[in-house]
């Protein structure tokens, strides 16, 4: 039989799922995973993106949930790809990035994690400021090669305390201080 959670995350990407899950667990949150796609709006909003994800995710599953909504946003690109980085990510990936790149690397990581049930709907975004690698380094998911935090040297797919700094940290860590109070107070 399948366990119940409180609290789901609905995505169609696992990576996130068990680095969230990680990051809550430290949080004493425990999340379940409802593996679905979602319908996702285009949008210069990364807010209005993950908003309307969330309330799709919240109609198709009835129990409290969270959506995660990512962008990589390139200084000297004027913030591309932002709300495009999935599409860019699936059509040129990190070698077509690390082309379009000249000496000018600063970018930074932008998470929002948007929590919905039948009277909230709540959005948490924190921001990671790093630099693109020249090449792919490491083994990881999605931007991890070539996305260097600050304060590092090495990119995300080479560190093994991603989790503790990510950008999604970050925005579960705004996240679950809300959360915990809400339940807090339900219970008094
Ligand atoms: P999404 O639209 O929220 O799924 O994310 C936008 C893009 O950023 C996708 O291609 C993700 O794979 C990528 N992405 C989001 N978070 C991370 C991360 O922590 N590491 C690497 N890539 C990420």
């Amino acid at each position: 039989m399948h366990k119940s959670f409180d609290l789901y995350f609905v995505s169609s990407n696992s990576h996130k799922y068990k680095e969230a899950k990680n990051i809550l667990d430290s949080f004493g949150i425990k999340l379940g995973f409802l593996k679905l796609t979602l319908e996702e709006i285009q949008s210069n909003s990364l807010k209005e993106i993950a908003e309307n994800k969330a309330k799709d995710a919240f109609s198709k599953c009835k129990k409290p949930i969270i959506i995660e909504d990512d962008g990589l946003f390139i200084d000297s690109l004027n913030g591309f790809p932002g709300p495009y980085s999935s599409y860019v990510f699936r059509t040129i990936g990190n070698n077509g990035i690390l082309k379009l790149l000249s000496s000018k690397r600063n970018a930074k990581f932008v998470s929002l994690i948007t929590y919905c049930d039948k009277k909230n709907l709540k959005t948490f975004d924190a921001k990671l400021d790093g630099t693109i690698s020249k090449s792919q380094k490491g083994k990881g998911w999605g931007y991890d090669p070539i996305f260097i935090p600050k304060n590092s040297r090495k990119t995300f797919a080479e560190i093994n305390h991603k989790n503790e700094l990510s950008h999604r940290f970050k925005a579960l860590k705004k996240f679950s201080n809300w959360y915990l109070h809400k339940l807090e107070s339900n219970d008094r």
